[in-house]
């Protein structure tokens, strides 16, 4: 890798959930993980000074916490540990640490290797990074290096535009975030409606899945159904009246229910009705 034809190696610092999750599915995809290096000793981990593997390395993966970073960063160049021309790449979506430009005023390239994926369960990650997207950015040879890991874990790689990785990130909220705030909001209406805080958040959730679901294999207007899409004044004036005892959730409602105007204009609306719409969601 990384120096092409050479296999991966690679040091993982950080054992949380990000840094497990990656390392298993690295050594599933073949890559050779040579240190789990965390903060506490535990099963197949290492704490405390640098172990003598962290220069076998040709890359090294940092997972800790963003905060901890630039530390963690100016730890492993003033201890000298890494081989010559090893690749260093974080797991961070939105930090940009001034320590990766120092490591690579030494030779080592560096960049960002952040996987779109919530990641809790090492084993349930790795089945689920085979379908996602890992953004990356960062000069050519850690790009290279990135590429190759995605490749070995199955996953797909998102090249994150240069001066853009706020934006970046914040996209990557807005659609694994605020799904689990939407959520919960709903099943706060259902269960004030009266039903069962469980029956609640099962039903809903299967209804999310299957919308996120129908949302990968077509474009958002195809995917979108309900009251919007059918140009249904009387529903939405209904769900307006339903929700007025909730105020936070009403905003959300409405201001959601107006960017959802657009996608059903472009699924085929009736433009009148989708007007009667625009008003009914402004009136107050
Ligand atoms: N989890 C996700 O879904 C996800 C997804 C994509 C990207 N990421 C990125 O991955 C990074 C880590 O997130 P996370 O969710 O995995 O956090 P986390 O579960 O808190 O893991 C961070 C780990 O780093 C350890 N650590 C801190 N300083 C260290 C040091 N000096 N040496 C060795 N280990 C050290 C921490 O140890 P202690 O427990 O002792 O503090 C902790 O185990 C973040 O940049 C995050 O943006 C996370």
């Amino acid at each position: 890798m990384i120096v092409h034809d050479v296999a991966a190696r690679v040091f993982v610092i950080g054992a949380g959930k990000a840094g497990r999750a990656l390392a298993h599915a690295m050594r599933v995809g073949g890559v050779e993980v040579v240190g789990l290096h965390g903060r506490r000793p535990d099963h197949g981990i290492t704490s405390g000074a640098w172990p003598a593997t962290v220069a076998l390395a040709n890359a090294v993966l940092v997972t800790v916490r963003d905060a901890e970073l630039d530390g963690v960063l100016r730890e492993l160049r003033s201890a000298a540990a890494l081989a010559k021309g090893t690749v260093v790449l974080h797991a961070s979506g939105t930090a940009e640490p001034q320590a990766l430009d120092e490591l690579r005023t030494e030779g080592h390239p560096g960049g960002t290797f952040h996987p779109l994926l919530p990641l809790t369960d090492p084993t349930r990650a790795t089945e689920q990074l085979r379908r996602a997207w890992i953004g990356i950015d960062g000069d050519a040879g850690a790009r290279a290096a990135s590429r190759e890991l995605a490749a070995a874990i199955g996953a797909r790689v998102l090249e994150i535009p240069v001066g853009a990785k706020a934006s970046y990130h914040a996209a990557a909220v807005i659609a694994s975030n605020f799904p689990v705030v939407l959520l919960a909001l709903a099943a706060r209406v259902l269960t004030h409606a009266g039903v069962d805080e469980e029956a609640a958040r099962g039903a809903l959730a299967t209804l999310m899945t299957a919308a996120a679901e129908n949302v990968s294999a077509v474009a958002p207007s195809a995917a979108l159904t309900g009251p919007v899409a059918r140009g249904d004044v009387e529903t939405v004036r209904a769900h307006l009246a339903a929700l007025s005892d909730a105020p936070a959730v009403l905003e959300i409602y409405r201001a959601l229910s107006r960017e959802a105007i657009p996608l059903a204009e472009s699924g085929g609306a009736n433009p009148l009705q989708l007007e009667q719409l625009r008003r009914a969601l402004d009136e107050r």
